[in-house]
């Protein structure tokens, strides 16, 4: 094994620079070019950006760990571990199957009425404006609602779920802060004290903290079930939020590919997959070693920090040809690793898929074009690809 660390100065390379976060994609190929691995001694971070390496780190949970962390940092004021993100087996094993009956495809089937209005009740609201901003009246308005439906927790407003939901992720970049920590310590004592009271009789959220989850072993000392219940929670917000932004303005930036669904609505399940692999939410997610590990070739060492890259893996042109254009059509769409893969792989998934087929179907129905209606402002977010306010214009179809 060729070890490149002490070989190759990476520098320039840093993916949290000012160019890589705004422009992140042909970074991303210039990074592929350089091997299987790439290590940046800026950040003591080795990056994966190929599609085939970023499977082989996430299949091997033995080497590449998630119990010391899946995030840039974790900051010492954080001494509370995510029970399922942040564990490997067998504790993560436990508490997954414990959660697994409540997001298998047929129980996800159960909030389709639900998730349906829901779509048809935030659309009703997009066209009667005309002109808003996507993030706020669409992409932060389909998770909030749908989250509702999943867990019985009403939250204060989408915004400040949305806020609490950013800063999750924000808090353990580079440039996270004190406000992030604050926000996210906000979100868990507001959890407590309004939202488990307040939910209803039957839901997900009681079950799991009530009664340990489907078969109870959840364990009930300390905060586990609090944890468990709070992450899901807030795992299932920035993600669908950003993903539903980048696929406005992908399709604002291709109109061909709106035309094509709105005439051929039975893509619209392979656009979801489609759209998940061009506008992936999470750039990166992150895996320790504890002991020296091979990635394509390259040893790495103990200790290493391993940077996961999925959007550029969703883009490596080795596995999708011509990655760079959204095609709605595309084969082999369902290969991107926005949702990660294998053990961890993402649990939500079926409710995040429901909310974009739902929300794509009634938007095809009655928009015929979306617009720019000023400029699109991406998130400082060096985790979630998302944006922080998108203008747009629709234009309505006939009998809309
Ligand atoms: C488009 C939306 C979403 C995206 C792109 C996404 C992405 C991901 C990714 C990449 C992972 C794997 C992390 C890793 O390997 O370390 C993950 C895990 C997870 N996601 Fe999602 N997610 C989304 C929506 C949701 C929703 C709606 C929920 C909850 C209802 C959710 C709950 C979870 C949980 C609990 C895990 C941890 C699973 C485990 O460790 O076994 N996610 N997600």
């Amino acid at each position: 094994m060729a070890n490149l660390a002490s070989t190759t100065d990476h520098t320039d390379l840093d993916p949290y620079s000012a160019q890589a976060q705004a422009d992140p994609f042909p970074y991303y190929d210039s990074l592929r070019d350089l091997g299987p691995t790439v290590y940046v001694p800026g950040r003591d971070v080795w990056l994966v950006p190929g599609h085939a390496e970023a499977v082989q780190v996430l299949r091997n949970h033995t080497d590449f760990v998630s119990g010391d962390g899946v995030t840039f940092e974790v900051p010492t004021t954080r001494t509370e571990r995510y029970p399922l993100i942040e564990n490997d087996p067998p504790l993560h094993n436990v508490i997954r199957r414990s959660l697994q009956p409540s997001f298998t495809k047929t129980a996800i089937e159960a909030f389709r009425p639900g998730v349906e209005s829901a779509a048809t009740a935030i659309v009703d609201r997009a066209v009667s404006l005309r002109e808003f901003d996507a993030v706020q009246v669409l992409a932060q308005e389909m998770p909030d609602q749908a989250m509702t439906l999943l867990t019985g927790i009403t939250p204060p407003s989408a915004q400040t779920l949305a806020d609490w939901s950013d800063a999750t992720s924000r808090g353990e970049e580079p440039a996270g802060t004190e406000e992030h920590a604050a926000l996210v310590m906000e979100s868990i004592t507001w959890l407590v004290s309004e939202g488990l009271p307040n939910m209803p009789e039957h839901c997900l959220g009681r079950l799991i903290v009530e009664s340990g989850g489907n078969d109870g072993n959840i364990d009930g000392e300390g905060s586990h079930r609090l944890m468990s219940l709070a992450s899901l929670w807030l795992a299932g917000i920035d993600s669908t939020g950003a993903l539903l932004g980048n696929a406005i303005n992908a399709f604002i930036d291709h109109p061909d590919q709106w035309d094509l669904l709105r005439r051929r609505p039975d893509l619209i399940p392979n656009a979801a997959e489609e759209l998940l692999r061009y506008g992936a939410p999470f750039r990166a997610f992150f895996r320790r070693t504890r002991a020296a590990a091979d990635i394509g070739g390259v040893e790495v060492p103990p200790g290493a920090r391993v940077a996961v890259m999925l959007a550029a893996a969703n883009r490596d042109p080795r596995q999708f040809p011509d990655p760079h254009r959204l095609d709605v059509t595309r084969e082999n769409a369902k290969t991107h690793l926005a949702f990660g893969n294998a053990l961890h792989v993402c649990l939500g998934s079926p409710l995040a898929r429901m909310e974009v087929t739902s929300l794509l179907t009634e938007l095809t129905r009655r928009v015929e074009r979306f617009e720019r209606a000023g400029e699109a402002v991406r998130s400082p977010s060096q985790t979630v690809h998302k944006f922080e306010t998108l203008p747009v214009s629709v234009v309505l179809a006939e009998g809309a």
